[in-house]
């Protein structure tokens, strides 16, 4: 059957491994916690804890099914139906977007990680700046460039050599390492005084935020697109890894599983970051550059010396790793797609040339949010809000604005998720009703749950994702 020439899992614990890897990455380390510093701490966890289990892992088992059946990735919609063929499309300018931002991030990481490491041999890895590094780097063109490009091309030269034998065997020793080095730095974030105001940031329940109707759907977005952006929804990679199952796994059992880690991973992080923000003083709400600022502090000022250098160095390596596993599924999800393409037309693809396209493009679309210094003004290339000459929303409502990589942020995780999830939902719920329930009990396992997941694509995530989708475009166009 054509399902064998594809290839398919060796174990289910194979799929679950490379669908965590996917799953945790940057979305995890740096945009949840910094999602929850500026949003506002316990409401923020709140909703998203909520819209993983109604949005998220609905979502996700949707996806496994719909690539089991139709056995394609994005080409799994028009496998169904010629009429539902966009959906895919959408599917793929998300990961686009993403990874060019993505690849500026992971640079920025790999710029910290080479700086610890010099240190460990004692040269001062950090030219001089210590702890307030990170602004400086932001205005350091050429390394942010060279560090962006370097990232681009260990995710190409993997993606063009195929993922199978090697980075996802290593992924499987270093995320359970990843782990425990976010356990030691917890520990060692919880023992500094003044820590515990961040875990009441987290934890204590405070609901001001959901008096007015203008910040809950703020809440609600912000949250809603990380949980898409975290467990990699509504951009075919759930979809491709599905249609490598074999009928006998259960789709319920690692639809539940992997949110469940993914969500583990994001608090993980959150107790480290944010208690670490309290006790050295570092400002929760300031977006996109919080792990960088608050970390350097942890390591810097806090270890310090031979351990600190020791545990930044690892902790960076790590991160390195879990962002690069995730990186190089974005850029297989775009190359796939034109793979894909070319053999239904009958052609013979070249997927190392597919690659290096979509690395140039992804390269030069990220080129701006490299230099726009993440938007704090006066860079090389101006934010948004900069060229428009617009003030910057203090109070943080209209994000997209602030510099290039919220823009690029709000057109896939603010717009085209929730659309195709809207899309997705529509088709399972009310046009193939059967479809992931008949999947499901392919593998002879009984369906649980069964009026849960109907509420769910029925009800909820259409409106959910039309909730979202309104105030997205209402804060887009300052309504
Ligand atoms: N989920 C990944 C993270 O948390 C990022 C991501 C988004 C991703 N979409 C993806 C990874 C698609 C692989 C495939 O960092």
């Amino acid at each position: 059957m054509e399902m064998s020439k594809r290839g398919q899992w060796g174990s289910n614990f194979g799929f679950l491994m490379a669908s965590i890897g996917s799953a945790i990455g940057l979305g995890n380390l740096w945009a949840f916690p910094y999602k929850m510093g500026k949003t506002g701490g316990f409401a923020f966890l709140i909703v998203y804890l909520i819209l993983v289990v109604l949005v998220g892992s609905v979502l996700m088992l949707g996806e496994f099914a719909l690539g089991r059946k139709t056995g394609k990735g994005v080409g799994a919609y028009a496998a169904l139906s010629r009429k539902y063929s966009f959906v895919g499309y959408m599917a793929v300018i998300s990961p686009f977007l993403i990874l060019s931002f993505y690849s500026v991030l992971g640079g920025m990481v790999l710029r910290y990680c080479l700086g610890f490491l010099v240190q460990l041999f004692g040269v001062d890895g950090f030219s001089g700046q210590g702890s307030d590094f990170f602004s400086w780097l932001l205005y350091d063109g050429s390394s942010m460039i060279l560090f962006f490009a370097i990232f681009m091309v260990c995710t190409m030269v993997v993606v063009m050599g195929g993922i199978k034998g090697g980075i996802e065997k290593f992924s499987k020793t270093v995320m359970p390492a990843l782990g425990v080095i976010l356990v030691i730095i917890i520990v060692f974030v919880a023992l500094q005084p003044g820590a515990i105001e961040g875990y009441k940031f987290m934890f204590v329940p405070d609901m001001s935020l959901f008096s007015t109707p203008e910040s809950f759907f703020n809440v609600l977005k912000t949250a809603s697109g990380q949980v898409f952006f975290s467990l990699s929804l509504a951009m075919g990679i759930n979809i491709t890894f599905g249609s490598y199952l074999d009928k006998q796994k259960s789709l319920q059992r690692n639809a539940t599983i992997v949110p469940l880690s993914d969500t583990l991973f994001a608090l993980l992080a959150g107790m480290m970051i944010l208690p670490a923000c309290a006790a050295f003083d570092v400002d929760y709400a300031q977006g996109p550059g919080l792990l960088f600022a608050s970390m350097q502090k942890v390591f810097l000022d806090g270890m310090g010396g031979f351990t600190g250098n020791l545990m930044g160095f690892l902790f960076y390596f790590l991160v390195f790793i879990a962002a690069i596993t995730s990186s190089i599924a974005l850029l297989e999800v775009c190359t796939a797609s034109v793979v894909d393409r070319q053999l239904d037309k009958g052609k013979e693809p070249n997927r190392k040339k597919i690659a290096l396209v979509f690395a140039v493009l992804i390269f030069l679309i990220g080129i701006p949010v490299a230099l726009d210094a993440l938007g704090s003004g006066d860079a090389v290339v101006k934010a948004p809000y900069e060229l428009l000459g617009i003030a910057k929303d203090s109070a943080g409502f209209a994000m997209w604005n602030d510099c290039w990589l919220d823009f690029y942020d709000m057109i896939s995780e603010g717009i085209l998720m929730p659309l195709g999830a809207l899309c997705m939902s529509i088709i399972l719920g009310w046009l193939l009703p059967n479809l992931v329930k008949d999947e499901c009990e392919e593998s002879g396992h009984t369906f649980k749950g069964a009026g849960f997941l109907k509420v769910c694509f029925r009800f909820i995530i259409p409106v959910v994702m039309v909730i979202v989708l309104y105030t997205q475009i209402t804060s887009f166009f300052n309504l």
